[in-house]
């Protein structure tokens, strides 16, 4: 059994990005800049919206972090926005999600300029990536792709089931895995919460995505030998042993569901740092394709 190691991976990202950056200011040239907007106070948006600003520091980056009350109107938002889409400074920026009940999503996500989505979300974004044209692939997806390439896990012509069909992380993975190429060339299933017999569909998966968000919910028994397993959940589970009164637990029984798998990412230190990597990244596209422009 190998273990995905997201940690180390994204340090080498990290350090192949800090070269480029350094490569950029040796030539007098302005270095990429990534904004975050954040909308309210919810502690895990706020604990990742501060890691985003911390990774682009580490790689020499430059960032500006945008807060806004919860009580913030979607025309406010709208506005900050433009302001954002039209400020020649700013590469690429992403607001981060949920958003409070009174701003509506999706007309949010499409007042960005797609040119600096730098989270993908944007449709025109969305619907590049499914017909294979070059574009911002949402940051989670792509840091999974990018673990599956590095590790070298062979995924032509295997069943990938992928559980949960979200905007961010199960939908667009879905659509990756089957693409042409590599990785992709699987036969994809997508499951989600009217899914009947999961247990018969996972235990047929050579790989599986779990993008569900309920602790533990992928027991050895669902699964078979020798299977791929990408750990997409992060709960906060309370723990009153833990140092901050709670523990990031993933949606796989990883003590026993390891004993079974070929590869297996832990939870923490597999998708989530991989997932501010690729946001790097991506903002190095951003700055690539404005200086294009
Ligand atoms: N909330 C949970 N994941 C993400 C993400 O990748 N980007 C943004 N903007 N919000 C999120």
């Amino acid at each position: 059994m190998t273990i995905l190691d997201g940690k180390k991976v994204s340090n080498d990202i990290k350090n192949e990005i800090t070269e480029e950056v350094k490569k950029m200011k040796a030539k007098g040239e302005k270095v990429p800049h990534l904004a975050a907007v954040i909308v309210g106070n919810d502690g895990a948006s706020l604990t990742y919206v501060a890691s985003k600003v911390r990774a682009c520091e580490r790689v020499g980056f430059e960032s500006t972090m945008v807060r806004l009350s919860n009580t913030t109107s979607e025309i406010e938002l709208l506005d900050k926005i433009e302001e954002l889409n039209e400020n020649p400074d700013i590469d690429g920026f992403i607001i981060q999600l949920p958003l409070p009940p009174q701003i509506n999503t999706q007309k949010v996500l499409m007042a960005v300029d797609p040119d600096k989505d730098v989270d993908g979300f944007h449709p025109m974004n969305f619907g590049k990536m499914a017909l294979d044209m070059s574009t911002f692939i949402p940051a989670t997806p792509f840091g999974i792709l990018e673990l599956l390439d590095r590790y070298n896990v062979e995924t032509k012509g295997k069943h990938t089931v992928v559980i949960g069909r979200s905007h961010i992380v199960g939908r667009p993975m879905s659509i990756l895995m089957g693409r042409k190429g590599f990785p992709g060339n699987s036969t994809v299933t997508i499951t989600h919460s009217h899914t009947k017999n999961i247990t018969q569909i996972t235990s047929q998966a050579d790989i599986i995505i779990s993008a569900l968000g309920v602790p533990n919910f992928l027991k050895a028994e669902m699964v078979k030998d020798d299977v791929v397993i990408i750990d997409v959940g992060i709960t906060r589970v309370p723990d009153d042993n833990a140092a901050k009164g709670y523990i990031i637990t993933g949606d796989v029984d990883f003590e026993n569901v390891s004993k079974k798998a070929s590869f297996i990412t832990p939870v923490p230190g597999g998708v989530g740092p991989m997932t501010i990597a690729m946001l790097l990244k991506n903002t190095l596209l951003a700055r690539e394709l404005h200086r294009k422009k």
